[in-house]
């Protein structure tokens, strides 16, 4: 429920995308967003009012002489009752129309009107997009404040290959997500580990655990949000890479570490949050192992590095954020690893409340005493955890 409580006004133009505003009404309704649909005659041609309505549980409005507002000020009263205005799809026509300030429809009318921001999703064949008028519109639109989202490169619906697809609604969602998050990290350089680490015993075969990496790409992508400047080394997982963070992909605990050193003194804030191997294999195998070759094999483990520790050691390195994931006494072995570590702030959650999940509950550990989060959705605590490092690190 990240949007709960937020009034977003759902503009609708025509476009054969605009069936997949459908999915994004229910998608920002499923993050608690009270959204407001308003539709252009065109869009009514591809996708019914009904739709909208039983999606977003509200009446639609496409006429600015609708009967149902009783001043029939429909433009003003939709436009006044929204903290954002999203266009998805915005047709060529609309953009147009909405570059020169025209007031030709409702919807037209309502962004002529509104006293919030504006975002446009464009959608449109590629050379519709690459007209220069269309650009010209776009650039003025830029200028004039509207954010404009996309478009996607890809196939379209009139067979063409090129750019004006519509974002995904999914990516949609994120970039009004990105929109209401407070930008506390702004400017900041944020990385990150996360996932486990993958040990080689031999060619196919290793050393690993069973870190998800959720905790990790969450608080990643919290980080974003809040406006920071994100790298997250990353160890084998099944995740997709938020949206606009690099990823480096490592395997071993000796790739991530050199990862992370590369870009230590270059960040402001370092969060580890990977599940690193305590032990490495001293030599790998070159060749795969076999089983009829003498028996089962020994290893020899070597001791992996300990990366918090050797970047919390650096002089002028950045604010330190470490996990413990513990079994059990979980605030004697937390407040244990800060000291060892020397990190000011650590993260502690019990393995039986988030390993592997989408929930947790977690506890931090920092200078000024113990703070116990409520359990929540990884997300919701990733932002809370953005919220305290900033807090801590004096940006707010
Ligand atoms: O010592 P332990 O593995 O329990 O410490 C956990 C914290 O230290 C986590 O933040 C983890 O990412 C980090 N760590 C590390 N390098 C290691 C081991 C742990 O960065 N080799």
């Amino acid at each position: 429920m990240e949007l709960k409580g937020k009034r977003i006004a759902l503009g609708v133009s025509g476009g054969i995308a605009a069936y997949k505003a459908a999915e994004l009404v229910r998608l920002l309704v499923k993050q608690g967003a009270e959204v407001q649909v308003a539709m252009t005659e065109g869009a009514s041609h591809f996708i019914t009012a009904t739709t909208f309505q039983a999606l977003s549980g509200r009446p639609v409005f496409t006429d600015q002489w609708d009967q149902r507002m009783p001043n029939a000020m429909a433009h003003i009263d939709l436009s006044r009752q929204a903290d954002l205005i999203v266009v998805a799809p915005a047709s060529a026509d609309f953009l147009a129309r909405v570059a020169h300030g025209l007031a030709d429809d409702l919807l037209a009318t309502m962004v002529l009107a509104r006293d919030c921001p504006l975002l446009v999703a464009p959608a449109m064949n590629r050379q519709m997009w690459e007209n220069p008028a269309t650009q010209r519109n776009v650039a003025q639109l830029r200028a004039d404040g509207v954010g404009i989202l996309g478009p996607a490169s890809g196939e379209q619906a009139c067979g063409e290959i090129g750019a004006g697809r519509m974002l995904e609604p999914e990516e949609i969602v994120d970039s009004v997500l990105v929109f209401f998050t407070p930008k506390l990290l702004a400017g900041r350089r944020v990385l990150l580990t996360a996932g486990p680490t993958f040990e080689a015993i031999d060619p196919v075969r290793g050393i690993t655990n069973l870190s998800s990496g959720r905790m990790g790409y969450a608080l990643a992508r919290a980080a974003r949000q809040a406006g920071a400047e994100v790298t997250l080394v990353s160890g084998p997982v099944a995740l997709p890479t938020p949206a606009g963070v690099e990823r480096i992909d490592v395997k071993s605990a000796l790739d991530m570490q050199a990862a992370v050193m590369a870009r230590a003194t270059a960040s402001d804030i370092f969060i580890a949050v990977a599940a690193v191997a305590d032990y490495r294999v001293t030599h790998a195998a070159e060749y795969k192992l076999k089983k009829d070759e003498g028996g089962p094999p020994a290893f020899e483990l070597v001791e992996n590095p300990d990366i918090l520790a050797s970047v919390a050691a650096l002089e002028n390195g950045p604010f330190c954020v470490g996990f413990a994931a513990e079994s059990h006494n979980l605030e004697a072995y937390a407040q244990a690893k800060r000291q060892k570590k020397k990190v000011p702030l650590v993260v502690g959650n019990l393995i039986q409340d988030g390993f592997g999940g989408d929930d947790n509950r977690l506890v931090l550990f920092d200078d000024h005493g113990v703070h116990p989060l409520a359990p929540a959705s990884k997300a919701a605590l990733a932002r809370q955890l953005i919220e305290h490092i900033a807090h801590l690190t004096g940006i707010h």
